[in-house]
């Protein structure tokens, strides 16, 4: 079967469907090192509603105006005072609109389906699935009167430290940009707006009021930026959300280069909101482009706007411009004519609970398996344990879920769901049985963080407490037979134990659904398909980032210069990040980018790689030579090997997963366009295009290449830029 990919309908911004994008040249040729032509107009919101919104904002007072950019101020009560609305004018006609935190379901005074976190989608590695989880997120979100959803967060992993990994798409930005894209589209098209977080560069959350996160162009352009990008040139997303750190040393709610220069000058039309308590200054807000100050007024306010206005330092068309993005993009979604809130949705809703369980079954990563899975049905018993073992555990703080009643399903009543002759049986961890653990068939042991050690406003330990290890290891050491099964947002130190367990399974937080879906993966029922979204390095020490990850240094050493007003990080491994940087610094990792194994075998055969006018068609064949049917996820890495410039070994261009019955095969052709052969360069501000000679590799990660290809490529036409996602 062919699976022929839609990337360069992606590429070319069409993807979406609903609007049109202005091309300057539709059949332009790209020669080396040619300037890409910038795409000004996002243009999916109507000249009808900037013109019934540009009317609005002319009937308003400067009050009103003022109350429209900042969350409810107002005190009395109201229903709608929570931190989560946006101020009404009834008087035009102007409701209040609602919002609701994301990204793992709908949160805020309501419980909700609770779906896999953010690394377990981009685990997935399948576009489907973070399409169905947005489409479930945004039917739930119908169902409560929820307008705006406050998801996805998109920012990068730079090391397993960050206390948000969890609820972001991994290391890689093209994996990340293509699961956030599928995810703000499954939302949107439920007719509520998603809001992708946190822009920019909010990397860690230690101190992250303070530290300013400082990176050269190239590396914002190339790592950091693609994803949101991509939301809004390719996804139509209709918010973005700032992140509470200065980038450079401007804080970002603030910081007028990143909202005007960049955000903007892609074609963002939309709102742009401050997080919360984010803004800092009276002028730095008024001026940067922010439209929106949340949860509630505390700089974007009248009395402040009174005040700037009679001193000139500000101007009231900019108080126009922000109540001009407001109403165009709520109007665009008919926030002032129709009610959200869909009464034929129910609440807890079949669909969205079907989609958290197809979610579930996709994330979790096999690292290692000698034998003990899957999980044999026999008369001896399987002893679950753990501090996991009969929770559901998730991250803390915003992006922590209330699930609705009766459907949160644990590891231990998946597993004694299973029947067909399996006996599980739950143990106390902290008083294990090991007379009863030697005879057991297999041990599984749940093992990880939960809320209140992994979450948002903290950076978390790489290790698990002594506790933990110490149960792993004695349970190991007494049943060779032992499964791990970790709950966590990232990498963890395994050292203390991972030559003792016979297998090891990253569960990432897997939602209501994760008991019943990891259930049916340790006994086989399904073979595992999720893989790496970040590299695992073994060692918090040998990731390139970690000496440039601020909390490895004490707060005195960190202020370093005097010539910016925050304590500061440089991310000095600039545009090498994880898998990037493995041959730069000479570090193999523990795992590679992309790993992951299964309970099949598969292999790959008869590469082709071909220029064609639109950039690069690489096909190849998978073949499962296995028993069972199983997914792989064929990536496809490429490698500039007369590059003038410094570049990654490799880059990760393209993926695709592939479900695949035993003894058949499938072909797979990906379409590589331009913007996969061109770099950031800082010195024109803009992306170019790299001809030459490229190394095409298709594997099954980032250090398990099967096929490769060597081909001149030579230029494009490319319609619409060559952006690099
Ligand atoms: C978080 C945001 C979240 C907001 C509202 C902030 O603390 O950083 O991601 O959307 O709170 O809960």
């Amino acid at each position: 079967m062919k699976i022929l990919l839609t990337i360069l309908v992606a590429a070319l911004g069409i993807g979406a469907g609903q609007h049109s994008v202005e091309c300057m040249d539709s059949q332009m040729f790209m020669p080396d090192g040619q300037i890409a032509p910038v795409q000004m107009n996002q243009g999916w919101i109507s000249t009808q509603a900037k013109q019934r919104a540009a009317e609005l904002v002319s009937q308003m007072t400067l009050e009103e105006k003022c109350t429209l950019i900042h969350g409810v101020r107002i005190t009395g009560g109201e229903e709608y005072e929570d931190g989560f609305h946006i101020q009404p004018i009834p008087r035009l006609g102007i409701p209040a609109i609602r919002m609701a935190d994301g990204p793992q379901g709908v949160r805020n005074k309501t419980r909700s389906t609770y779906y896999p976190c953010g690394l377990s989608l981009a685990a997935s590695w399948n576009r489907d699935v973070a399409s169905k989880v947005g489409e479930g997120i945004g039917l739930d979100a119908r169902a409560r009167g929820v307008a705006i959803m406050l998801c996805p967060g998109v920012n990068i992993y730079r090391t397993a430290l960050c206390g948000r990994n969890f609820e972001y798409y991994g290391e890689d930005p093209y994996l990340a940009s293509e699961t956030a894209l599928h995810y703000i589209k499954g939302i949107q098209s439920k007719g509520v707006m998603a809001t992708v977080k946190h822009f920019a560069l909010n990397n860690q959350e230690y101190d992250r009021h303070c530290i300013s996160s400082n990176a050269d162009e190239r590396t914002i352009n190339e790592i950091y930026f693609p994803a949101f990008r991509k939301a809004v040139e390719e996804g139509n997303v209709a918010c973005v959300m700032t992140s509470y750190n200065p980038v450079n040393g401007t804080h970002a709610s603030e910081n007028s280069w990143l909202i005007k220069d960049n955000l903007r000058a892609w074609g963002f039309e939309g709102i742009v909101m401050s997080d919360w308590t984010s803004s800092y200054s009276a002028v730095g807000c008024f001026g940067s482009g922010l439209d929106i100050e949340m949860p509630r007024g505390h700089v974007m306010i009248y009395e402040h706007a009174q005040e700037l206005l009679e001193n000139g330092v500000i101007q009231e068309s900019w108080i126009d411009e922000k109540c001009q993005h407001i109403l165009q993009t709520a109007i665009a979604y008919g926030f002032l004519d129709k009610p959200v809130k869909d009464e034929s949705i129910p609440e807890d809703c079949d669909k969205s609970r079907a989609n958290a369980l197809a979610a579930a079954l996709e994330g979790p990563v096999l690292l290692k398996n000698s034998g003990a899975l899957p999980l044999k049905a026999s008369k001896k018993t399987i002893i679950v344990l753990g501090p996991n073992a009969d929770i559901v555990p998730y991250g803390g703080g915003s992006g922590a879920m209330d699930p609705i009643e009766g459907r949160n399903i644990t590891l231990y009543a998946g597993l004694s769901k299973l029947g067909k002759g399996y006996k599980v049986e739950l143990m106390d961890w902290q008083a294990p049985d090991y007379e009863k653990i030697r005879k057991a068939g297999a041990i599984v042991v749940a093992a990880g963080f939960n809320y209140d050690t992994e979450g948002e406003g903290f950076d978390r330990p790489y290790a698990f407490s002594q506790e933990q290890n110490d149960l792993i290891c004695a349970v190991a050491d007494a049943n060779p037979n032992t499964v791990a099964v970790i709950y966590s947002g990232g990498e963890v130190d395994i050292n203390p134990w991972i030559g003792k367990v016979n297998a090891l399974v990253m569960a990432w937080y897997a939602g209501q659904e994760g008991g019943t879906a990891l259930a049916s993966i340790l006994s086989g029922k399904v073979s595992p398909s999720g893989r790496l979204p970040f590299t695992f390095w073994g060692s918090l020490e040998a990731n390139p980032a970690y000496p440039h990850y601020l909390i490895s240094k004490p707060y005195g050493e960190r202020k370093t210069k005097i010539d910016f007003q925050y304590p500061f990080i440089e991310y000095g491994e600039g545009i090498f990040l994880g898998y990037r940087g493995m041959k730069h610094f000479n570090v193999t990792p523990m795992f590679p980018l992309g790993y992951g194994l299964t309970y099949t075998d598969f292999s790959y055969s008869n590469l082709s790689v071909k220029n064609i006018p639109e950039g690069v068609e690489v096909s190849f064949t998978v073949s499962n030579n296995g028993k069972m049917e199983a997914a792989e996820v064929a990536q496809v890495y490429i490698s500039a090997l007369d590059a003038k410039i410094a570049m990654p070994d490799m880059e990760l261009k393209g993926f695709e997963k592939v479900s695949i019955t035993p003894k058949q095969s499938k072909e797979v052709t990906l379409l590589l366009p331009a913007s996969a052969f061109s770099h950031y360069d800082a010195t024109s501000h803009n992306w170019v295009s790299d001809t030459g000679t490229y190394r095409i590799c298709v594997g099954a990660s980032a250090l398990d290449i099967k096929l490769s290809e060597v081909i001149e490529v030579k230029g494009f036409t490319s319609p619409c830029g060559n952006r690099i996602f």
